[in-house]
């Protein structure tokens, strides 16, 4: 018989960090990464990687459903890699919107954290970061994604909201949600 409080009880050993364009996935994630010390990995690299191919040069040369393909492939060959290994793992704004890599991590009982903030902040930051992003048009057409996609986002394990915080502090955020030890806050000098 499956002991409930014993699977509860499971170590975090990876987090995938889930959410919108320009939610901050990246930059957190490497925080988080280098204040556990767990290495961090970004989605979006492992399919570059794989298909020897920018994400732009994969959406304009073979369309979005080839990039989703590649995505999926792409977090299968992660997940399958894990093990008892630590990591942090950025997906891709759309990853998690697509039921079978909803379902993967599911069973996968990895926590998924959702970080989510106000649509206008999320397109502000897109912009300043100037990344080609095929998704990415004007705050009408972010704004309409950024809403059908938000129920798919809220069944994440965790959300974290970064309205008008800073990456640190968010990081902190998710480690002390997660019971990941003690976050390093800034501002904050506890010994
Ligand atoms: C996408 C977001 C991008 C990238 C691809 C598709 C999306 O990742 O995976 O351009 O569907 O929202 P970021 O969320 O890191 O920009």
């Amino acid at each position: 018989m499956k002991n409930k409080k014993a699977e509860r009880a499971r170590p975090v050993r990876a987090v995938f960090l889930v959410g919108f364009m320009g939610a901050g996935k990246t930059s957190v994630g490497q925080a988080l990464g280098s204040h556990l010390g767990w290495p961090f990995e970004d989605l979006d690299d492992r399919v570059q990687r794989r298909e020897g191919r920018s994400i732009e040069q994969i959406f304009r040369e073979s369309g979005e459903a080839a990039f989703r393909h590649a995505e999926h492939a792409a977090l299968r060959e992660i997940l399958s890699e894990l093990g008892t290994s630590c990591r942090i793992i950025a997906l891709g704004g759309g990853a998690f919107v697509q039921a079978n890599n909803a379902d993967l991590l599911k069973k996968s009982r990895i926590p998924t954290v959702f970080l989510d903030g106000p649509v206008e902040e999320l397109f502000e930051r897109c912009q300043r970061q100037q990344l080609e992003r095929p998704l990415r048009s004007d705050i009408d057409e972010f704004r309409r994604l950024y809403r059908a996609r938000y129920p798919h986002y809220q069944a994440a394990s965790l959300r974290i909201d970064t309205g008008g915080k800073g990456v640190e502090s968010v990081a902190a955020e998710v480690v002390a949600a997660l019971g990941l030890g003690p976050a390093k806050s800034p501002g904050k000098n506890k010994s």
